[in-house]
């Protein structure tokens, strides 16, 4: 029987115990983008889903770090324009910021003021939800500048972390291809 995209992509991220710190099992990502099949099924099942007309964004904005590596790529196929958000300090134009905590400590993040215009239909891309504190901040800082997030989007899912949940109770829309 032939695997699922979920099943091919879930067979292709490692798992690393007690790293950042003891307890994380962290779940790297770098085989999918490595292995160039792998990271075409990955896009791929990306594009295809917001190519469609009632989901099709008018900017794909990016997490920072790896948000940027997915989020660039959708963009470039969707022909809509990519926005970083960024780790504070990293942005050279005026900002706007948001902090939060993440599974293992805390951090603010930023937006180019003129990054997305109001009203707006953003699609916000990330690697991973742990516990939906960084795509949290991320709507936020969009909806602060007037825009509207279709919705999130991520390779990992760690329900456990209760992230995914939350995120879906406070009115965000996921999708997600492993958990
Ligand atoms: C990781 C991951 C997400 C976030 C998820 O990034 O790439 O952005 O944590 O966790 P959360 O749902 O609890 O907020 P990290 O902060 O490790 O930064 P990096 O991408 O720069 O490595
Ligand atoms: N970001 C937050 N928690 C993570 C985990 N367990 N694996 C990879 N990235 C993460």
């Amino acid at each position: 029987q032939p695997l699922s995209v979920n099943e091919y992509l879930r067979q292709h991220i490692r798992t690393v115990p007690d790293w950042p710190a003891p307890g994380v099992q962290f779940r790297d990502i770098t085989p999918l983008l490595q292995d160039p099949k792998v990271f075409r099924v990955l896009i791929d099942a990306f594009v295809h889903r917001y190519m469609d007309r009632a989901l099709r964004p008018d900017v794909v904005a990016g997490l920072d770090a790896r948000g940027f590596i997915l989020g660039a790529v959708v963009a470039y196929e969707l022909n809509v324009g990519f926005v970083p958000i960024r780790k504070k300090g990293k942005l050279p134009f005026t900002t706007v910021e948001e902090t939060y905590e993440l599974e293992y400590g805390s951090a603010t993040v930023e937006l180019h003021t003129d990054a997305v215009k109001a009203g707006d239909r953003v699609l916000l891309i990330d690697d991973l939800i742990a516990t939906g504190g960084t795509m949290m901040a991320g709507k936020k800082l969009l909806e602060k500048l007037g825009a509207t997030v279709t919705e999130g989007a991520a390779i990992v899912d760690l329900p456990e972390l209760g992230g995914s949940q939350r995120l879906r109770e406070g009115g965000l829309a996921l999708y997600t291809l492993v958990d």
